[in-house]
């Protein structure tokens, strides 16, 4: 038997399973609630730029018409002024585990980093000049290394990296081998940005606080994929994206939780209008508001907040739990056809292999995957490309089907095959 034929008949046998996972896919009238879902382009980049609801054309409409263009500067009193507080909480509700009060949409992920990180350092340095160490993992997404050497620069603190294989993440035992004494914050991903790896968030964060420190949480890659208990889990701080899994659309504004046992404590760096106790006093200094307000600096990006909403009905339909079911069966799926079909190609499965330690993407490496992602896009296949050598598989569960996925599959091995 050659490779070809290797491929090609495994290939069938999955497509009957793709066919029969659908069947039975208990969330699949979710798909056709997404704009572009009826053609037969592949979408594998819903952890990059989830695609946009259906209901928020309408919604995205009527607020231009009615809202903002009926009742022009009104809205801020009627409803605006309110909606990072009530959007927070749905997501609090829905996704991370938050009673309400604890969460606020605010600025890009990158910008509530820096708030929280400086503020959490701040305050463990007020308690404690010893605590000079930032913990942060040395593979986690960029923005959240530059802003933490730019706070321990900013504040005279230290960085403490942690080393871990960029196939999995950061363990236990790496996090007990990088705090201590010194350390004033970690900062970690639930779900890493690469391999997909799912850390154990609730036994990092004990590692933390039994060694004094804080911890900041970067949900970007879990929320609305992969069930977070922030309250349960006794987070101190997280951050996450809403333009991933949450679908707020290109540029859609992030959120920040902040554990209400430290909200008083913290003082966030960039003081604006928008967080003081009175709003509208105009008053000759700042005064940071009670609870999550304070947390906000500028005006708030409501347009951004419009399509998120639509997603967050969403998921409070199907349940975060249901969600994360179909979330192992599209990754498992992946996993076995990648097997098949890729790995006699030489490419290899970038991920963790067992599903209670991935999150919703797979990362497949292969030498030629940075060209293979270029020829792709052109035949409306959408992977990403992340260094080295990965083609990031990103599933969505609520807008990614099973023969979506084995079609794209079929198509990166085509793709391998033809770039050799
Ligand atoms: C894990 C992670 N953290 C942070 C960010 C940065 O977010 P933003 O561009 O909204 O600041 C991203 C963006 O993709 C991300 O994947």
């Amino acid at each position: 038997m050659t490779t070809t034929d290797h491929v090609d008949v495994d290939a069938s046998g999955l497509e009957a399973e793709a066919a029969a996972l659908d069947a039975a896919d208990r969330l699949r009238r979710f798909r056709d609630a997404f704009v572009g879902s009826e053609a037969s382009l592949v979408y594998f980049d819903g952890n990059s730029l989830g695609r946009p609801p259906r209901a928020s054309v309408e919604r995205l409409a009527t607020f231009l018409r009615d809202e903002w263009g009926g009742r022009l500067i009104r809205g801020w009193d009627e409803s605006w002024m309110l909606l990072p507080f009530t959007i927070g909480d749905a997501i609090g509700r829905t996704a991370i585990g938050a009673a309400a009060g604890q969460t606020v949409i605010g600025d890009s992920t990158t910008v509530l980093l820096y708030k929280l990180v400086r503020a959490a350092f701040d305050a463990q340095q007020t308690a404690d000049p010893e605590r000079i160490e930032i913990v942060v993992d040395r593979d986690s997404f960029p923005t959240d290394r530059y802003v933490v050497e730019g706070i321990a620069r900013e504040r005279g603190g230290r960085v403490r990296w942690v080393d871990a294989d960029i196939t999995a993440g950061v363990t236990a035992d790496a996090l007990r081998a990088a705090v201590g004494p010194r350390t004033a914050v970690a900062v970690l991903s639930h779900v890493a940005y690469r391999s997909g790896y799912l850390t154990d968030a609730a036994a990092l964060t004990r590692i933390a606080h039994d060694a004094g420190a804080l911890i900041l949480w970067d949900l970007c890659h879990s929320a609305g994929s992969v069930p977070v208990e922030a309250d349960d889990w006794d987070f101190d701080l997280a951050v996450g994206c809403t333009y991933k899994y949450l679908n707020g659309g290109p540029g859609s504004p992030a959120f920040a939780y902040v554990a209400r046992r430290h909200q008083a404590k913290l003082a966030q760096p960039i003081q604006g209008w928008m967080g003081t106790a009175d709003v509208f006093a105009m008053g000759p200094e700042y005064r940071p508001a009670e609870g999550m307000r304070r947390f906000v600096s500028g005006t708030p990006p409501i347009v951004g907040m419009l399509a998120m909403q639509d997603t967050l009905e969403m998921i409070e339909d199907a349940g975060i739990h249901a969600i994360r079911t179909k979330s192992i069966a599209l990754t498992e799926f992946a996993v076995r056809t990648a097997d098949a079909v890729l790995a006699p190609l030489g490419v290899t499965v970038a991920s963790p292999r067992d599903p209670a330690l991935r999150g919703g993407h797979v990362n497949l490496s292969h030498p030629s995957m940075r060209q293979v992602t270029e020829q792709l896009w052109g035949q409306d296949v959408i992977p990403d490309y992340r260094e080295p050598d990965g083609l990031r598989i990103g599933l969505s569960p609520l807008s990614t089907s099973f023969t979506e996925t084995h079609t794209g599959l079929l198509a990166v091995a085509a793709a391998v095959r033809s770039l050799g």
